[in-house]
């Protein structure tokens, strides 16, 4: 090799070296600072969001099939209080109200999904579409239009037509990949005129491991240590499929995006220092946004998750790892299949080492070798899972730049809840879950992260999954006990409507009168509600018959 040779492979060597390095996650960097005041980019989109199991309701009305949550919200058992979605918020006949809320909060966007057997009742496009349906969601997103406001639109927020689990197996059926296509085909047939954006799949992670692998969501299977990664596996070969179907057939005609929405705690090392703990946050992370950002941005999944599942599946006794794989073919057909990546974050957990012997079989939870804990000076306002911690959502933001060549970004969950037994409209701690997590946003978004929205989770209080209606994550309070499920803001609309009005946060002065305000006038709602409730309670007594 002539030297101006070596010379050149050199430099590329260097550049290569280069290019990776500045591709690594800093994780010995701590980058907490003080609150930033500033103002998000000209056309940062704002809105908030919700799903069709957790607010329509309606589960059974014109013409709706039966989807696996339906099913499964029946079985006695297993839902707090065995509540059901059933009527949620009646939001599939009070979605006109709901639109006067959102205007009244001046959002840019509203992120909601489509239930997909209230269109195709089985599941099954070639058997059955039901025009109802579809009109349902034609008059929802013409409302929204006509309001200026964005539709963003999931495909698919867990609830499954029950056909399918029953007669498939759901996602441990490839078949789903093709029947998902066909549903997804319709929409864009449908409402892609006037739909640009795009979601495949809300939250895979919970899908596949809330639902089949310890069971606690629908369908309720627990195959540990295999079904997780047979749904996710399934799941990103459906994003594909639909992603390609788009980009083929639509969207030159449409103009649209479709991205899929991942949601992912941060997990920060026990000690930075470390790096043990450094290599068991990083599992933590893979395992937990890499299981599907990995493929879609670089063609496979996470070296890390191969070499821990494939190592445990051999030592006990099996002849393939339970982690599936991609053929070459399927490797470049998910490559690059995210015009933007959606992100749903809610909480974060310091991780460290811990081994998990592997001769009491496999589970996705052990399969990580890592033990979670968190700061018990971390605030813990609702849900017993999500604990406060800003700097969290920085580090993820980074950490998706980092991995997946700073894609774009929509944030679409970030919220917190409260306990259902809290009936204060003065959400003071909402208000600063939300100050803090969107400017940390804020300060990614100053560092170079390429983040065009946010989504505040959720519009409304709802149907929790598992938790029934115990847990409040919404702006507008709902009382689900009332007949007409009246919605009252909490303090934390008027506080992120004046983050909207102001595309962030102006200066000091300013900012803290917003909080001043919201708690003022969040006392007359309370003062409403309570009256409210005294009403229903003395129609109650009245109706009860009297003792003599
Ligand atoms: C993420 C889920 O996608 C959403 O449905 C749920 O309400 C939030 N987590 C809060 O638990």
């Amino acid at each position: 090799m002539s030297p101006s040779r070596v010379l050149r492979s050199c430099h590329v060597l260097l550049l290569v070296l280069w290019v990776s390095a500045s591709e690594d996650f800093e994780w010995t960097k701590n980058d907490r600072g003080p609150f930033y005041y500033g103002t998000f980019p000209t056309g940062f989109s704002w809105g908030a969001g919700g799903s069709a199991y957790q607010t329509e309701g309606a589960w059974d009305k014109d013409g709706k099939g039966i989807s696996i949550w339906d099913a499964f919200a029946h079985k006695k058992g297993k839902i707090l209080l065995n509540d059901t979605g059933d009527s949620a918020c009646d939001g599939y006949y009070k979605f006109k109200d709901d639109i006067d809320l959102m205007k009244e909060m001046r959002l840019n966007h509203y992120h909601f999904s489509i239930s997909w057997p209230r269109i195709i009742p089985n599941g099954i496009k070639l058997d059955h579409v039901n025009e109802k349906g579809i009109q349902y969601y034609d008059e929802l997103i013409n409302l929204l239009l006509e309001n200026k406001i964005t539709p963003i639109i999931t495909l698919y927020h867990w609830d499954l037509p029950q056909f399918l689990e029953e007669k498939y197996g759901g996602w441990q059926n490839s078949s789903m990949v093709s029947y998902f296509n066909d549903f997804a085909n319709l929409c864009f047939e449908r409402f892609g005129n006037r739909v640009k954006y795009w979601i495949t799949f809300n939250n895979p992670w919970s899908i596949a491991v809330n639902g089949y692998e310890t069971g606690e969501h629908a369908p309720g299977l627990k195959l540990r240590g295999t079904g997780a990664y047979k749904a996710a596996h399934n799941i990103i070969l459906a994003h594909a499929k639909v992603w390609h179907t788009y980009d083929t057939q639509w969207r030159s005609k449409q103009k649209g995006m479709l991205g899929i929405s991942l949601s992912a705690d941060w997990g920060e090392p026990v000690d930075i220092t470390n790096q043990r703990d450094i290599e068991a946050a990083d599992r933590y992370v893979q395992f937990f946004l890499g299981w599907f950002a990995s493929p879609l941005f670089n063609g496979d999944y996470p070296q890390v998750m191969k070499d821990y599942i494939g190592r445990k599946s051999a030592q006990q006794g099996l002849g393939s790892s339970r982690l599936p794989t991609f053929s070459s073919q399927e490797k470049s057909y998910v490559k690059g299949t995210c015009d933007f990546l959606g992100i749903g974050h809610f909480t974060t957990r310091y991780i460290t080492q811990k081994n998990f012997p592997s001769n009491r079989g496999g589970s996705y939870f052990s399969d990580r070798d890592i033990a979670e804990l968190v700061d018990p000076n971390w605030p813990d306002p609702g849900s017993e899972w999500l604990y406060s911690v800003p700097w969290g959502f920085r580090r993820l933001l980074h950490f998706v730049k980092t991995q997946y060549g700073n894609p774009m970004i929509y944030v679409t969950e970030n919220g917190v809840s409260e306990k259902m037994i809290c009936t204060d409209l003065c959400d003071e701690w909402r208000m600063q879950y939300f100050r803090e997590y969107i400017n940390e946003m804020l300060k990614a978004i100053k560092d170079g992260v390429n983040i065009k929205g946010y989504t505040a989770w959720s519009l409304l209080d709802k149907f929790e999954w598992d938790e029934g209606y115990s847990e409040r994550f919404g702006l507008y309070y709902v009382d689900f006990k009332s007949k007409n499920k009246t919605r009252y803001p909490k303090a934390s609309v008027l506080y992120y409507k004046r983050i909207i009005s102001s595309n962030g946060f102006p200066n000091q002065r300013e900012v803290e009168t917003w909080k001043r305000k919201a708690l003022e006038i969040c006392s007359s709602s309370n003062q409403l509600l309570a009256a409210a409730r005294r009403k229903s309670q003395d129609n109650k007594h009245a109706e009860m018959p009297k003792i003599l």
